[in-house]
């Protein structure tokens, strides 16, 4: 047995009663009992046993630190990690659990592939054009404007021209995969969302979007029909 520390059942250590013979056996027997019910030996101020000490680091494994040089194995004498790092790069083509890559190129022609292959993927509930609303708000308004006009605060205060209203223009026309392409990757002088604002999220502001371009008399209906894919309905 490795039982490195004896255990204290509060208030019946000590009681056993000093017997011999067949009751001495007795006495061993619930002693062994007590022994393999150990699990439930409850000491509240002290680490419980350490079984087996050896497998210990298992149980207690050094902690280090994610930038210091890794530590060093006591049986080989190298480092835990060949690198000799305690942070590692995740192994290639690792992808986040619940994250889904997109693989388009970030060029007009992407932007059409992305407006032909993706579908949004969300109803235009209350809780998701809430949601919508909240994500352009935060991420879109500062250029775009909160109705969508494009005259947004960085806009104005820039004095940039921007062709970026998306009630009058052709990004009512465009499929929801392309919008959501230009959110992802952006273009030209937009920036891209994709490390920001979640792909849940991004479709969700394009739900908003659709809603802020149908209360300004544009038709984001059209968005759906084949022909919106066609490079000349892409535009610049
Ligand atoms: C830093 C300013 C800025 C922010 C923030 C921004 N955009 Fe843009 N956006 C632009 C600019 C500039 C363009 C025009 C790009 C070009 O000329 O190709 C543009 C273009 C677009 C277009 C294409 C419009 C068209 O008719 O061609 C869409 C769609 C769009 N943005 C959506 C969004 C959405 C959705 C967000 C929020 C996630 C967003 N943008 C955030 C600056 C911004």
């Amino acid at each position: 047995m490795n039982l490195q520390k004896s255990c204290h059942r509060h208030g019946t250590s000590g009681d056993a009663p000093r017997t011999t013979g067949p009751l001495a056996l007795l006495a061993l027997a619930g002693a062994l009992a007590a022994v393999l019910s150990l699990g439930g030996c409850a000491v509240e101020r002290e680490p419980n046993y350490e079984f087996l000490p050896w497998l210990n680091s298992m149980f207690f494994s050094s902690a280090a630190e994610p930038y210091a040089p890794a530590p060093i194995n006591a049986k080989t004498g190298k480092p835990v990690f060949a690198n000799g790092r305690v942070a590692q790069l995740p192994p290639a083509g690792t992808v986040p659990r619940g994250f889904a890559p997109l693989h388009f190129s970030n060029d007009e022609a992407g932007r059409e592939t992305a407006g032909r292959e993706l579908v949004q993927p969300f109803e235009a509930t209350p809780e998701n054009l809430a949601r919508g609303a909240w994500g352009f708000a935060t991420f879109c308004a500062p250029c775009h404007a909160n109705n969508g006009s494009g005259a947004g605060l960085v806009a104005l205060k820039a004095g940039w021209n921007f062709p970026i209203g998306f009630t009058d223009n052709n990004a009512a026309r465009m499929p929801d995969g392309m919008v959501f392409h230009i959110m992802s990757y952006g273009r030209v002088n937009m920036p891209a969302y994709a490390s920001q604002v979640s792909q849940a999220d991004r479709w969700k502001i394009l739900l908003h979007l659709r809603q802020l371009q149908q209360q300004n008399g544009a038709t984001p209906g059209a968005v759906a029909a084949p022909a919106a894919a066609t490079p000349a309905a892409a535009g610049g």
